[in-house]
């Protein structure tokens, strides 16, 4: 991380622009921090200002496309300052998040069912609030390529907790499930967040 991190500062030359100080204490911050509440915290704002161009897009709007997400795919956005997951499920990842008995859930609170946390007639879209419920990291498993765990979901791996195709906890230390933000379908390809 400190590798990618020190890159981007290259962009800037010693002594230009007004990030120059920001970043300096940030990598320093970085390179001390032994504790995990520490990276947690730190880990939304590092993603969002090294990988701005890839999966996750800083929109002003909360009105979001949803057709280029390719099946097995997410992305993130951002609303009201929080990372937004909105992921396009295969048949594959419907059916194992249908197949789960709320009873063998680690937060069997609502919405807890599948069907409870989709919305009837869009089974293949999943939206939650990329958060992990323990200490606040973004968990990983947004491309396919990335880890996702025993269920295929999310794994944060701040302390190894993983969700599944519906965003909910399977293995702690987690205790809750992703939340959901509140959202509509405004048409097939298109929803809006809030
Ligand atoms: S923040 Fe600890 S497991 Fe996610």
């Amino acid at each position: 991380m400190a590798d990618s991190a020190a890159a981007t500062i290259g962009h800037h030359p010693p002594g230009h622009g007004p990030a120059d100080g920001t970043k300096r204490d940030f990598l320093a911050l970085v390179a001390g921090a032994g504790g995990a509440v520490l990276v947690g915290a730190l880990a939304w704002p590092f993603i969002d200002s090294m990988n701005p161009s890839k999966d996750v897009l800083a929109l002003s709007s909360t009105d979001v496309d949803i057709s280029p997400i390719p099946a097995g795919s997410a992305i993130t956005v951002v609303w009201r300052g929080k990372p937004i997951f909105v992921r396009h499920r295969t048949a594959k990842e419907i059916t194992e998040a249908q197949n789960v008995k709320v009873a063998d859930l680690i937060d069997p609170s609502a919405p807890a069912t599948d069907a409870e946390r989709i919305k009837a007639g869009h089974e293949q879209w999943l939206v939650v609030i990329g958060i992990c419920t323990h200490l606040g990291c973004i968990p990983l498993g947004n491309k396919p390529t990335d880890p996702r765990g025993d269920y295929g979901g999310w794994f944060c791996p701040c302390h190894g907790s993983q969700y599944d195709t519906a965003g909910r906890v399977r293995h702690g230390p987690a205790p809750l499930n992703l939340p959901l933000p509140p959202y509509a379908f405004e048409t097939d390809t298109k929803i809006k967040i809030g």
